[in-house]
């Protein structure tokens, strides 16, 4: 399917969902109230942040936060479908649209942070945080309301991930679990890394400072990096050191992560 052919991954999802239902009847009410029951992709969506962000009554409206947020923002929805495209072309453990969509994490905390972005940008300041809060202890993804995230990411696993303030992802970033984007704590102002599209992020790997992992880059893992690192090239260790040059454009794409496979 072509990502950007949002009507296509609506109907797919859908689809699957009613499939689901007739062949799990036990989970029917769960795939009727997250998928079923919408005429929307962005009115499921909006279904299923609400229901995994908010599992307490705590005299938030979050249904209607996030709702309100994705009709001022419409690459909300659009990137989150753009993602759940992603997810289902590279990930060789799902072949559909509706595992991730109903029970991936990186998933949901990816989705959950475009909307308290849109909030923090608003200036819906504490809402913005009371997600980043709630996405945090449920999911032990931690990611600042104000960090710049593009689209087409795929958030492997999920667990441990933490990006700060300043930092910047671009498209098409694929993400392991574990991974810091963090500051050095010697910095103020712009602090955090930048990592251009493309990237190959390891399962803890820690990208230390105002820093830029070029386009298409593989970051081994448990790597720490603390200084830029060259576009289509490969660093790993602690400290990280250069490995060599990838012979890919699209390291993200691929989720080759064995070096042997592209070094030149
Ligand atoms: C801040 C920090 C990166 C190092 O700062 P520093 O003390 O000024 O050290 P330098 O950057 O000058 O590096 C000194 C040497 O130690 C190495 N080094 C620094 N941090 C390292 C680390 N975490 N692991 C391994 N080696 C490290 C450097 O490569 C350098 O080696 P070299 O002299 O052979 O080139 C490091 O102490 C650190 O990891 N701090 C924690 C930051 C953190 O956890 N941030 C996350 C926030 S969410």
């Amino acid at each position: 399917m072509e990502k950007n052919d949002y009507s296509i991954g609506w109907e797919a999802l859908r689809k699957e969902a009613v499939r689901a239902a007739e062949k799990e009847p036990l989970l029917g009410s769960l795939l009727k109230q997250m998928v079923i029951e919408h005429s929307s992709f962005e009115l499921a969506l909006t279904a299923i942040l609400a229901n995994r962000c908010l599992f307490v009554h705590e005299g938030i409206n979050l249904h209607q936060a996030i709702a309100e947020a994705m009709e001022r923002d419409k690459s909300i929805a659009q990137n989150a479908m753009y993602d759940l495209a992603t997810i289902v072309d590279k990930d060789p453990a799902t072949g559909n649209f509706l595992e991730p969509f109903l029970f991936y994490k990186g998933y949901h905390s990816l989705e959950l942070h475009r909307v308290a972005h849109r909030l923090w940008l608003d200036g819906q300041r504490y809402l913005a945080c009371y997600i980043q809060s709630r996405v945090s202890q449920l999911y032990g993804v931690d990611i600042h309301p104000a960090a710049q995230i593009g689209k087409g990411i795929f958030i492997d696993h999920a667990t441990g991930l933490v990006v700060g303030e300043t930092a910047v992802i671009e498209d098409n970033v694929s993400i392991l679990h574990g991974v810091t984007l963090g500051g050095t704590g010697k910095e103020t102002g712009r602090r955090h890394p930048t990592i251009k599209r493309s990237c190959l992020l390891g399962a803890g790997a820690t990208v230390l400072g105002n820093i830029v992992v070029g386009e298409g880059s593989v970051i081994g893992a448990g790597s720490v990096v603390l200084h830029a690192v060259p576009p289509h090239s490969i660093a790993a260790g602690v400290p990280a050191t250069h490995k060599g040059n990838i012979a890919i454009s699209e390291p993200a794409d691929s989720m080759d992560q064995i070096f042997d496979d592209y070094v030149i």
